[in-house]
C-alpha cells in the first residue's frame, strides 16, 4: 500500500482525536501497538484490515469515514497508522 499521503490524511481527519497516536476521548484506546493488539478486534490476525474496518465503520464516539474518505484514502491512512504503531509513533 502507498503510504505517501497517509500522514496528510491522518492530520486532516484523525489528529483532532488521535494526535501523536493518542486518544483524547478514551485515553487507553490509543493507536500504539499494544493498545491496538488489546482493543482492536482481529488486529493480531490482519492488522491493516482491522484498522480499515475501524475507519470505515467507526465505533462508539469515533465517526465512520466510509462516506467521507475514498477507499484509497482509507487504505493509505490505515497503512500510515500501522507503520507508526510499529515504530511507537
Ligand atoms: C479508536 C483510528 C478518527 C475517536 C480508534 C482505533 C483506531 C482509530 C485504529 C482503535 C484504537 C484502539 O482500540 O486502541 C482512527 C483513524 C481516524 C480516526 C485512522 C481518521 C481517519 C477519529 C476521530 C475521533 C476518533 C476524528 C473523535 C471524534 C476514537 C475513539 C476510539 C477510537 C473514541 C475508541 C472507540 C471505542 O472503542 O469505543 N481510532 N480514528 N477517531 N477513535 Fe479513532
Amino acid at each position: 500500500a502507498e503510504t505517501f499521503n497517509g500522514g496528510k490524511i491522518f492530520n486532516d481527519n484523525c489528529s483532532a482525536c488521535h494526535i501523536g497516536g493518542a486518544n483524547i476521548l478514551i485515553e487507553h484506546k490509543t493507536l500504539q501497538k499494544a493498545a491496538l493488539s488489546k482493543y482492536l478486534e482481529n488486529y493480531d490476525i490482519e492488522p491493516i484490515q482491522a484498522i480499515i474496518y475501524q475507519i470505515q465503520n467507526g465505533k462508539g464516539a469515533m465517526p465512520a469515514f466510509k462516506n467521507r474518505l475514498s477507499y484509497q484514502e482509507i487504505l493509505e491512512v490505515a497503512a500510515y497508522v500501522f507503520q507508526k504503531a510499529e515504530t511507537s509513533w
